[in-house]
């Protein structure tokens, strides 16, 4: 059921899942302390300090074990391997996301136009696709595979939750195959995909629903790789825990010739 709706909608959530409440009861004090460490908060505190991007600052293995936990285990995770094919694969380090209240406000590196988009279209993006130099060129740069998404704090749906253009993945991903179908992956990252880029993320803006993504401790979901997703701003009606609304995501690489393909099988 899970692969159906997740191929049809480009992602997929799933229920409580003791696994991952066992797991989270060990990692969450770890994960939460990254928020604490100077030089993390001197590189990922963004947006006047209403989020905290936290790029790969778990300390997890490629089971995803962290300190003394298990490895990560559960429904989500029997998906991405089984379902998803991505079997024994490591995992990568995980992005602990915190957003506080007000996110966002404006950075200092950040341009009106940009920060305007932050605050009326989510920052929606598709991993992976990078602007590039002073002129943001669209670059692919990464290739993860998927995005796994689990809640580290209780927050409502108003607490900047991710936003997912849901199906828009068929359309990023049929003008991404025209693009670069006859190219050489090798090449893919020298290939400037910004006006393909821009008019697919037009067309999914117009054809696809915002869906906001919301889950509890011990839910998780999975985003296709190709998804256009971001963070909607911190609600008037929003409440979180003290330490805010925070968000372990797992994005690991895969091999880019398998990044293109239409279908997981
Ligand atoms: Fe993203």
């Amino acid at each position: 059921m899970s692969r159906e709706s997740f191929l049809r909608d480009g992602w997929t959530g799933f229920g409580p899942d003791p696994c991952l409440v066992d797991w989270l009861a060990h990692v969450r004090p770890l994960a939460l302390a990254v928020r604490d460490d100077s030089r993390l908060q001197r590189d990922w505190l963004r947006c006047q300090g209403t989020w905290f991007v936290g790029v790969n600052a778990l300390q997890n293995d490629g089971a995803g074990r962290v300190a003394d936990s298990g490895p990560l285990l559960g429904a989500a995770m029997r998906f991405i391997r089984q379902d998803l094919g991505f079997g024994s694969r490591p995992l990568d380090r995980a992005q602990v996301s915190i957003c506080y209240p007000g996110y966002p406000r404006p950075s200092p590196d950040e341009s009106d136009a940009s920060f305007r988009f932050r605050k009326q279209f989510d920052a929606a993006h598709v991993d992976g696709l990078h602007p590039v130099g002073p002129e943001r060129r669209r670059k692919l740069l990464e290739f993860s595979g998927f995005l796994l998404g689990m809640p580290l704090t209780r927050a409502n749906r108003e607490a900047a939750p991710l936003v997912v253009w849901q199906g828009s993945h068929r359309i990023i991903g049929r003008a991404l195959r025209r693009a670069l179908g006859d190219i050489p992956p090798a090449d893919w990252p020298r290939v400037d995909l910004t006006e393909v880029y821009h008019a697919a993320r037009r067309a999914s803006f117009r054809d696809c629903p915002r869906v906001v993504v919301h889950a509890r401790v011990g839910e998780a979901y999975v985003l296709h790789r190709m998804t256009l997703h971001g963070i909607a701003p911190w609600g008037e009606n929003a409440r979180s825990e003290p330490a805010g609304r925070a968000i372990l995501y797992f994005r690991p690489e895969i091999d880019r010739k398998g990044w293109l393909v239409e279908d997981w099988t």
